[in-house]
């Protein structure tokens, strides 16, 4: 495993949920990392709470410009730059018949378009170091939940991302894989309307009887699968499911 000490990573999307968790793990291990996401106040809360070892830069990974200024953040905090977690997504949900064109893209833009630029942006410093990227895909592209088809769509074309960007960064030193959790307590159903802040944890408890571990997940533990496919060494074009087992099909009941 590559040292944790003096690792320099980007999570995008870190100022809330599996992001934050990220940050907070790489943190406490002795990492510098730079976090992003549009909610400035938010950030900085969350950098604040983590330590001196973790920076905010607040920013919309789908503007260009942002995406600039994010990683030369990076960059200057970070010293360098090892990691890339591409961790900011947006949920959407709808049949088929009732879907707008206009959020249907901005969907993809944030979950596909922006992680594959900001990849492409990081490229040059990662392969200097040398580096890896990890994308979040989702068990919603290993298992079908109706009216979920944006968000599937989205994560299912990370998935793929991960293993052509593992092929074609190989040679440059670069690996790239992608974490794919289950069900795990997180503001993402609230932000997208789906669920209120009291009854989102209800929402995904109910569906404890389709693990075949009996319960949902914990932040924490993406967090350390991450870590896993950041640091180590040999590790490209993985896929690595953290899901409790959701993602087999079965039922408890
Ligand atoms: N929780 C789960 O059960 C689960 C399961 C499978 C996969 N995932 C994946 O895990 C990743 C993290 O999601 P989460 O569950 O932790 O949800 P979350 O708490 O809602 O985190 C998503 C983050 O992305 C940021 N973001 C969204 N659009 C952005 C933009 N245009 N520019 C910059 N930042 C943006 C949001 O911050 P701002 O709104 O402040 O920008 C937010 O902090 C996502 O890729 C998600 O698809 C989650």
């Amino acid at each position: 495993m590559q040292p944790i000490e003096g690792f320099s990573v980007l999570v995008t999307g870190g100022g809330s949920g599996l992001g934050a968790a990220v940050a907070r793990h790489m943190a406490a291990r002795g990492a510098r990392v730079t976090i992003c996401g549009r909610r400035a106040e938010r950030l900085a809360a969350v950098a604040r709470d983590i330590g001196p070892n973790c920076h905010a830069e607040p920013g919309d990974i789908a503007r260009a410009g942002d995406r600039a200024r994010i990683v030369a953040a990076a960059l200057a905090h970070g010293g360098g730059l090892q990691g890339l977690v591409n961790a900011a997504a947006n949920m959407l949900q709808g049949e088929i018949t009732a879907l707008e064109e206009a959020r249907l893209l901005d969907i993809l833009h944030v979950n596909v378009v922006a992680g594959m630029m900001m990849t492409g942006l990081c490229v040059p410093h990662l392969a200097r170091d040398g580096g890896a990227v990890v994308f979040f895909g989702s068990v919603h592209a290993r298992r079908s939940f109706p009216r979920a088809s944006p968000y599937a769509a989205s994560k299912g074309a990370v998935e793929v991302l991960a293993r052509v960007l593992a092929a074609e960064l190989g040679p440059k030193g670069i690996r790239v894989n992608c974490i794919i959790p289950g069900a795990v307590p997180t503001e993402i159903n609230v932000r997208a309307g789906l669920a209120t802040p009291e009854s989102n944890l209800a929402r995904l408890k109910s569906m404890e009887e389709d693990h075949p571990l009996g319960r949902i997940g914990r932040p924490e533990e993406i967090a350390e699968a991450v870590d896993y496919l950041l640091r180590a060494q040999w590790t490209t074009g993985a896929a690595l499911v953290v899901d409790g087992g959701l993602s087999l099909g079965m039922s408890r009941k």
